[in-house]
């Protein structure tokens, strides 16, 4: 048997559709400043992503790329300023920043109204105590991911591998909220493999190539992987040995084209779910926000 093919770009094609149709009948354009600091090649390349779409979407994006010598005290000041603009509805700060600049400082420097990132202490607090309001885009998207393959999460066995704040935290807050028994695995833990084949949900997102091997599947399980590395000969590979899996998982996402293109469409999303709360109308279709 082989795995079911968990389609990331078809998924996010059909909610970029869903969000640029929100937006035309929304009658406002929101407005979305992504911040890099620095001229990091992957950073950059997202950033551009980023842009791209959101233009595609009918939001009034803007990138403002800052030097990479920039002090923190300058970001904030740009920070401060987006902040007060009427005109823009959602801030994003690209991670990593330079040594100077301490990422939490520029995080919790966004009005949590515009943090469409989902990282700043308000909304991750929200979010643990399963009253989301703006969630960080790439575990919105491993949700949407499970929900659209039609996995069943209450009360199954999740496994998040990773426990950063942009991944496997708040994953692990939303697979709970949904009612899944969820394990955290780290650098740390022993015996990940075991782990690993107790897992139903298995979502990998440990930062290392290939690091879930086949003989740590279970046959019924739905695994997810957030990892993106590139190889030194090129081609690109997840966390999760997809050869190898593929013959023994019920389900998987790709990489490329699984996790990644969710990650975009779900700040576009969130760009639209800030623009309507700060103009104090309901993002219909979108329980459990507010
Ligand atoms: N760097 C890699 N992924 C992300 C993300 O989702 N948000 C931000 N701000 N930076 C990132």
């Amino acid at each position: 048997m082989s795995a079911r093919i968990i389609d990331g770009r078809a998924l996010a094609a059909a909610l970029n559709a869903e969000t640029a149709r929100r937006i035309a009948a929304s009658g406002f354009r929101p407005g979305l400043a992504v911040i890099l600091v620095g001229d990091d090649p992957a950073s950059t390349v997202y950033v551009r992503g980023k842009d791209r779409a959101a233009r595609a979407a009918g939001i009034a994006a803007e990138s403002i790329l800052l030097p990479a010598d920039t002090s923190e005290a300058a970001l904030l000041a740009r920070i401060a300023a987006l902040n007060a603009d009427p005109m823009i509805d959602g801030i994003l700060v690209q991670l990593p920043l330079p040594p100077q600049i301490r990422p939490r400082a520029a995080i919790e420097a966004i009005d949590p109204a515009k943090d469409v990132d989902g990282l700043s202490p308000v909304n991750v607090g929200r979010l643990f105590a399963g009253r989301p309001f703006l969630i960080p885009c790439t575990p919105l998207g491993v949700m949407k991911l499970l929900a659209a393959a039609d996995v069943s999460i209450s009360g199954a066995r999740a496994l998040v591998i990773g426990r950063s704040s942009l991944v496997g935290r708040p994953l692990a807050a939303l697979l709970l909220t949904a009612d899944a028994t969820v394990t955290i695995a780290h650098s740390r833990t022993r015996d990940l493999a075991a782990e690993c084949r107790r897992a139903e949900i298995l979502v990998a997102a440990a930062g290392q190539p290939e690091l879930v091997r086949g003989d740590w599947i279970g046959s019924e399980s739905v695994v997810i992987d957030v990892g993106i590395h590139r190889l030194p000969g090129g081609g690109l590979r997840g966390d999760v040995a997809f050869a190898e899996a593929l013959p023994v998982a019920a389900a998987i996402t790709p990489v490329p084209g699984g996790v990644g293109p969710m990650t975009i469409a779900c700040l576009l999303e969130n760009t639209l779910t800030a623009a309507l709360a700060r103009r104090d109308q309901p993002a219909r279709g979108q329980p459990g926000r507010g």
